[in-house]
């Protein structure tokens, strides 16, 4: 998988790249993701990337040229294979599992990190495959989101984790929280883990943690709770955790 983060702050995205499993997938050789400096596809004395609006108002937008090259230099780097082309801006699409899921699956993903009061129109709708939020709060700019979605997509492709069995442990997997974790030692300041969890009774560990995932899930994310499937085990769970 190819990941193409264009931005016109490269030294805020190159280190983050870098390091931890975002690293280690590049050495392993499944994963390439390279920082392209949005000013490179400029033509003017200045790399001028951005202009008044049309229209009048505050701020400047981006011009749409310097996107359209890049997308076309990159694309063609990498063959024309099927591409994602992913505009981070808080009027997207928000982001989550399912969208990072649908990304890995591609072989190219490139990331347009917007900046000023928004880019260029033109980009979202013609040449973008996706205009995509994080959340409802405003970054000033797109570098952050990009680093977000990559790290989601990164670790979702085959050989980046070192433990993929943990993949099937995410919150979200099933639409339920995860479930409270702890290591030793078995009690820190007389704060001490619970005791089914030393147990080493797997079977009773496993109900726990079902149970937890699911308090945690209605207590915390009701909107993820409305959606929730729940079996005939996991309504036992409850009543029993509510008799006590
Ligand atoms: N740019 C600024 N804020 C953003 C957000 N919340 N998501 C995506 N891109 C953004």
């Amino acid at each position: 998988m190819r990941i193409d983060i264009v931005t016109i702050f490269p030294e805020m995205v190159e280190p983050v790249v870098r390091c931890s499993m975002l690293a280690r997938g590049q050495q392993a050789g499944v994963l390439q993701i390279h920082t392209v400096d949005l000013r490179q596809f400029t033509h003017d004395r200045h790399r001028t990337t951005d202009d008044a609006p049309f229209g009048g108002g505050a701020g400047m937008v981006m011009k749409p040229e310097p996107f359209f090259e890049a997308v076309e230099a990159l694309r063609e780097q990498a063959g024309w294979v099927p591409a994602r082309i992913v505009v981070t801006t808080p009027q997207g699409r928000l982001f989550n599992q399912r969208m990072a899921v649908e990304f890995a699956q591609v072989p190219h993903l490139i990331l347009l990190c917007g900046h000023y009061e928004g880019i260029d129109e033109r980009v979202c709708q013609y040449l973008a495959t996706d205009e995509v939020s994080i959340g409802d709060y405003v970054l000033t700019g797109g570098e952050l989101p990009a680093l977000v979605i990559a790290d989601a997509v990164a670790r979702l492709v085959p050989g980046v984790l070192g433990n993929p069995e943990s993949l099937q442990q995410d919150s979200f997997v099933d639409g339920l929280l995860a479930p409270p974790q702890y290591t030793r030692p078995a009690e820190y300041r007389g704060y001490r883990v619970p005791d089914v969890l030393l147990s080493g009774h797997h079977a009773q560990i496993a109900r726990w943690r079902r149970l937890q995932r699911l308090l945690r899930t209605r207590e915390r994310r009701p909107d993820l709770w409305q959606k929730v499937q729940l079996t005939p085990e996991d309504l036992k769970l409850l009543r029993e955790a509510e008799e006590g």
